[in-house]
């Protein structure tokens, strides 16, 4: 099945191969995605004993569900041609590596602070990703499960992509962005009266950042410390561009000197530095007072995020949870979570453990494993990506529904158990996650 046949195409050998089933959920699922999906059939097709029958117990438990949490981390949106901050599928804005920064060092406020237009390059690269990004065909079959289950369905994830407030029958309102989202700003400084207001695209798509366009060996001019590795040499912003090459990568820098340089900017000679907006363009402004924004968004370090939206979407999740009677039979999707950061695991275990008939599905490319504790009530799917598990279960679900829907007794009403530890709308990716030492150091 190679690519470039168009979705009917494969639908129709698909049809053949494994079932009108599949062939019925590629097709509706239309071209754009047809080579993910042939992927998803070859692994099917020589995928062992038990990826297959942990597809069917997945399916199973869709078909038997009454409610559905999805939960998502960056793995999710990698299907939607976006990077993850760790694993084989890291994102990476090409100026970070040759500044030697890290996402846990740059996604941190003080850098509006210090270094607004490298802090805002950085977040035009982000925030064009993810809204010039479509939402994966997986985004709308989860909704398709949920929307026809008694309690439906409510999603809670740590993306800042904003996928699934577009996602129809979840966003904007059955959704809850723990880490708030690309799509709202926020004055620099917050107080008691800061308002968070949607972002206006055309302003941010209006910042001029020059495009890294740097080849392999290219003579650059980099900027260091004028002053490194003199007695004095302190933090001061003493700088200077010096000539140096672009490596192999196409974005570190190389120099002809053995000196570890600290890198502070990178150019073609005498031209514009490529890791920051140009001079020319204004930086997003709190319409109200002039000042300086940012993105509403829960960084490292952060003081000054403001949580008004991410408090009224917690309480959305925490009304929908009410609904929720002990024993419904509620299934938890997760989908990409990464460990580093653990807030989605945490709160789809502990969402398990709340709800005693709950069971887990854990769809993770590298890290599906469950622990001892959940393990009879869980599925874990690794080795797929997640529009693949997705697609698969899907294919699998219509397959078996007649005999699902018939297998499941009525459920029996109660009052709603206390939720477990939800993930603290408050709780900063700082709170978790490990920087690196001397990070903070490096916020010019
Ligand atoms: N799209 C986004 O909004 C986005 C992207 C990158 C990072 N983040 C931020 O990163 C922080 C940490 O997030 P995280 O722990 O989810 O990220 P992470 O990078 O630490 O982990 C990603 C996880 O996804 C898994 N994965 C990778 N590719 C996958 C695929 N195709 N299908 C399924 N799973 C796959 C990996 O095995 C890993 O467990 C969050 O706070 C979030 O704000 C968001």
């Amino acid at each position: 099945m190679g690519a470039g046949a168009s979705a009917k195409e494969i639908a129709e050998q698909v049809a053949e191969a494994s079932g009108p089933e599949l062939g019925k959920t590629l097709s509706a699922l239309g071209t754009e995605n047809c080579e993910k999906l042939a992927r998803a059939l070859e692994i099917w097709d020589s995928s062992t004993a038990a990826l297959r029958a942990n597809i069917t117990r997945a399916a199973k438990l869709v078909g038997e569900a009454e409610a559905l949490l999805i939960c998502t981390g960056a793995g999710m949106g990698v299907d939607s041609g976006l990077g993850t901050y760790r694993g084989r599928h890291a994102g990476v804005w090409s100026p970070l590596k040759a500044l030697r920064l890290d996402y846990d060092e740059i996604v941190r406020p003080g850098w509006f602070s210090t270094d607004p237009r490298l802090a805002w390059a950085f977040w035009h690269f982000c925030h064009q990703a993810y809204v010039r990004g479509q939402p994966h065909a997986g985004y709308d079959i989860l909704s398709n499960w949920g929307t026809s289950l008694k309690y439906g369905a409510f999603s809670v994830t740590s993306n800042v992509d904003g996928h699934w407030a577009r996602t129809e029958g979840v966003g904007p309102g059955k959704i809850f962005e723990v880490h708030g989202a690309v799509t709202h700003m926020q004055p620099l400084e917050k107080d008691e009266n800061t308002k968070v207001w949607p972002t206006t695209d055309k302003e941010i798509e209006a910042l001029s950042v020059p495009t890294w366009d740097l080849k392999s060996g290219e003579a650059v001019e980099v900027q260091v410390d004028a002053d490194a590795g003199a007695p004095e040499a302190g933090e001061g912003h003493n700088r200077k561009w010096i000539p140096a090459h672009i490596a192999a990568d196409g974005c570190s820098i190389t120099f002809p000197d053995p000196k570890r340089h600290d890198v502070f900017g990178v150019r073609r000679a005498g031209g514009t530095d490529l890791c920051r907006v140009h001079e020319s363009s204004k930086l997003p402004q709190c319409s109200a007072t002039g000042k300086l924004a940012r993105p509403n968004i829960v960084m490292f370090d952060d003081r000054n995020v403001c949580y008004q939206r991410i408090h009224q979407q917690s309480a959305a999740w925490a009304s929908w949870g009410e609904t929720l009677p002990p024993d419904v039979r509620l299934l938890i999707v997760e989908i990409g979570a990464g460990k580093t950061i653990p807030t989605i695991r945490r709160t789809s275990e502990s969402e398990a453990r709340t709800f005693r008939s709950a069971n887990l599905v854990r769809i993770n490319l590298d890290d599906s494993e469950v622990g001892k504790e959940l393990a009879d009530r869980a599925v874990s799917i690794g080795g797929l990506g997640a529009l693949e598990a997705i697609t698969l279960i899907d294919a699998e679900l219509k397959r078996l529904k007649p005999a699902c829907s018939k297998a499941v007794p009525a459920p029996k009403r109660g009052a709603s158990p206390k939720r477990g530890a939800s993930p603290k709308p408050a709780a900063s990716p700082p709170a978790a996650a490990k920087t690196k030492a001397g990070a903070a150091t490096k916020v010019r």
